[in-house]
């Protein structure tokens, strides 16, 4: 009888440990499939970064006074309005990518980064030309052109011949 009770209460110490066991292992299975189907989702998940539109509303003509030259950092272009009319200009230095600086004092463009400065009211200067510093190329001019509404809409994604003023 006691026999009979030891060999019971090993059979149920050895139930306990392979149920132990086999629940260890079903949570550990559980974990790396609700690991795998986070991992999937992600992965086919379509990867879509948004970017801002290229093209900036400058607002209307009247805002700029003649002979000025307005930067606008957030969206990186110089907004200038000349006797001939208003072009833009791409306010990122063409050596690393800096963001340049109108210097009235000076009336020329300058990068504070390793010093290309470019022309901007010179007269018999192509405004964006550079006139020294480590810049391979001139500042671009962007496209410039007037909405419906009636404000200057610059086209940060398309470079024009310079100058191509649109006058207004
Ligand atoms: S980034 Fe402008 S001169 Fe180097």
């Amino acid at each position: 009888m006691s026999e009979e009770k030891k060999i019971t209460a090993a059979e149920t110490h050895e139930f306990n440990r392979r149920a132990f066991f086999v629940k260890l292992g079903l949570g550990s299975l559980s974990i790396a499939a609700a690991g795998t189907a986070a991992f999937s989702y992600q992965f086919l998940s379509p990867n879509v970064l948004y970017e801002p539109s290229p093209i900036v509303n400058a607002g209307k003509p009247e805002n700029y006074a003649m002979d000025s030259v307005t930067l606008d950092v957030n969206s990186g272009i110089y907004l200038i309005r000349a006797q001939e009319g208003f072009f833009a200009l791409s306010a990122i230095c063409t050596h690393l990518g800096c963001m340049t600086a109108w210097k009235p004092e000076l009336g020329i463009i300058a990068c504070p980064c390793h010093g290309s400065k470019f022309y901007v009211h010179e007269g018999g200067k192509i405004p964006g030309q550079k006139i020294e510093g480590p810049a391979p190329k001139p500042l671009p001019w962007l496209q410039t052109t007037l909405s419906e509404e009636g404000d200057l809409m610059v086209d940060r994604s398309k470079q024009i011949d310079p100058m191509k003023f649109l006058r207004v």
